[in-house]
């Protein structure tokens, strides 16, 4: 069974074919230095450089795995959540196509997508608690199946990646900067400053807005002193304070939930930090089915929406 999946909900458009469960490519077309300059990704010249790369990412997809398009079984895409213009581009391709070779179409969620990102080369073990970290989202989730996704906590403001990006920028890092800033801070004092760790309460929901304007203001006032910034040393406390709360509340969420799968998914499952504190977690609660994505499937990518809908459709026969 041959699933063709498209992925273009923000920045990159992305075609992945995966056969019985196997991933045989996954072609992912970026955009990140054409919103360098306007400081992050501006949705119409996203939606606009969608429409450029379209031809070539369907013909390299098919190209390097040798298949014919009449091949493919189901076409799958993300329908939500993301820019509006983006998704519609996606959803156009995946109908053409679809309407060309006869064969189903398949809707599909970012996020769940971005989870089973997490399952491409671990198999999953119901059910899984799955911690999401993107540029929009910050949640805990509950999968007991491909098609049984509980959301136990969520962003109440400012998602965790977006929070890394809008730092980054203050202290003079280029978009997007949550990877710069990860780096940098491994060369400062996390102690060096005590930020805020927002919503520190019994809930699973997450909020950054409040760390992200303590960043700014801590800026601000040195700015005024005329102070030198310490922006390694900002970075390894805001770090610190951004990725505690993970912590804390993800280890409440394993003591409730008893998960079988622990894992991490989206944009910001590359962050050193969390991924440390993913397989330490695992280690405590005695989780041996504990895994981070690979670098190439934390990142928006069509790879996960095609082993969404692989899982959902091996359920389903
Ligand atoms: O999932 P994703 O590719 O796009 C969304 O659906 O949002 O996530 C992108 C986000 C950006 O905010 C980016 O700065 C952040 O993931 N990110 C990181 C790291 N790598 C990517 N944030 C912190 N540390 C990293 N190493
Ligand atoms: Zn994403």
């Amino acid at each position: 069974m041959k699933i063709l999946a498209i992925e273009s909900s923000c920045d990159e458009f992305s075609i992945s074919i995966i056969d019985d469960g196997k991933i045989l490519t996954n072609i992912i077309s970026s955009q990140i230095e054409q919103h360098v300059n306007f400081g992050g990704v501006v949705p119409e010249l996203a939606a606009r450089l969608h429409l450029e790369n379209i031809s070539w990412v369907i013909k390299a997809a098919l190209d390097t795995t040798n298949t014919k398009v009449e091949t493919i079984d189901y076409v799958a895409y993300t329908e939500k959540p993301g820019l509006i213009g983006s998704l519609i581009i996606g959803r156009l391709v995946a109908e053409t196509i679809a309407s060309y070779i006869n064969k189903p179409l398949m809707p599909l969620h970012h996020i769940e997508g971005h989870i089973y990102g997490a399952s491409i080369e671990n198999e999953f073990i119901y059910p899984v608690l799955a911690m999401v970290v993107s540029g929009g989202h910050t949640q805990i989730e509950i999968v007991n199946s491909p098609n049984d996704f509980k959301v136990v906590g969520t962003t109440l403001d400012d998602a965790i990646g977006e929070c890394y990006d809008k730092v980054a920028r203050v202290i003079g890092l280029e978009y997007p900067g949550g990877p710069k800033l990860d780096k940098l801070a491994k060369e400062g004092n996390q102690t060096a400053f005590k930020f805020p760790i927002s919503k520190n309460d019994e809930s699973y929901d997450f909020s950054y807005s409040g760390l992200k304007t303590a960043v700014i203001n801590l800026i601000h006032n040195l700015n005024q002193k005329n102070e030198e910034i310490p922006v390694a040393d900002i970075a390894a406390s805001f770090q610190y304070a951004a990725t505690k709360i993970v912590e804390t509340k993800l280890a409440k969420a394993i003591e409730e939930f008893k998960p079988k799968t622990l894992t991490v998914a989206g944009g910001v499952s590359a962050n050193s930090e969390i991924r440390k504190i993913i397989i330490e977690l695992g280690q405590k609660y005695g989780i041996s089915n504990t895994f981070v994505p690979k670098m190439e499937y934390c990142t928006d990518n069509a790879a996960m929406i095609a082993k969404l809908a692989y899982e959902k459709l091996k359920i389903s026969k």
